[in-house]
């Protein structure tokens, strides 16, 4: 049995306060699924308040770090600061990373090794434009983007990677990839992690789907086979809608 999470990505978004309620209320609700890895990517600036509060529930983690440990980089957190204060899960490559602060592959990469590294855990996330998807070359894009990016770890810190396929046209527009474009895209990437690695590492790693997911759709697309969980942006704000989405598989 592959390991099945819901991960809320709350961006840019939220007060201390309102951050720190609302990690409270989603941690403390009856009935959350025993058997899904619930995490939550907070803003850098609440990771400390929020490690403080932490229940064995729902993990922290962070949106985004650098890739060297320590020096002259104005701005930036590092890795090693984020392990300093307890964080293990931390995203890589987000589309808004990437289209947004111009992160191309070489510094996606380079976060991922970084990352891996210190012995943090990765959440790597791809998925194609719109423009891509209307070429038909999406899939190619996407293992290009996994070959670019993570396909260069050895076999046993691969193992470490989770990965998230986000649709840029999907995430924050309400209009969610369908079941089976989602369930495509997530059955070829583990055909190309089978390929490049092997079949068991292919069948060991979570895929998630992220982009407009929500309470209203999680149900239909956790239900598919490859899909072993979601990466969850404005659904994960609110904390009814956070729980549906963590209860749908
Ligand atoms: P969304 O964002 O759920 O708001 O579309 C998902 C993400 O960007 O991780």
């Amino acid at each position: 049995m592959r390991r099945k999470i819901v991960a809320g990505n709350w961006k840019m978004n939220l007060t201390k306060s309102e951050a720190l309620s609302l990690y409270n209320n989603i941690s403390s609700a009856e009935n959350l699924a025993a058997d899904v890895e619930k995490m939550i990517f907070a803003p850098l600036l609440f990771l400390d308040a929020l490690k403080q509060n932490e229940s064995g529930l729902i993990k922290i983690g962070a949106q985004n770090f650098y890739s060297e440990a320590a020096g002259a980089f104005t701005g930036e957190v590092s890795f090693s600061q984020l392990k300093d204060l307890g964080i293990r899960y931390v995203l890589v490559g987000h589309s808004e990373r990437r289209v947004i602060f111009k992160e191309e592959d070489e510094l996606v990469k380079a976060k991922v090794n970084a990352a891996i590294n210190a012995g943090l855990k990765v959440i790597f996330c791809c998925g194609e434009s719109l423009e891509i998807r209307e070429t038909g070359t999406h899939i190619s894009f996407v293992v290009n983007q996994l070959k670019n990016n993570v396909f260069q770890l050895p076999e046993e810190a691969f193992g470490q990677i989770v990965i998230a396929y986000e649709p840029i046209w999907a995430i924050g527009t309400g209009k969610t990839a369908t079941p089976e474009q989602a369930e495509e895209m997530h059955e070829q990437i583990r055909l190309a992690v089978a390929q490049h690695y092997s079949n068991y590492l292919a069948e060991q790693t979570p895929i998630l789907y992220g982009g407009s997911c929500n309470a209203g759709n999680a149900k239909e697309l956790f239900a598919k086979p490859n899909i072993d969980g979601g990466l969850i942006g404005g659904a994960s704000l609110k904390t009814a809608n956070f729980i549906q989405i963590i209860n749908s598989f």
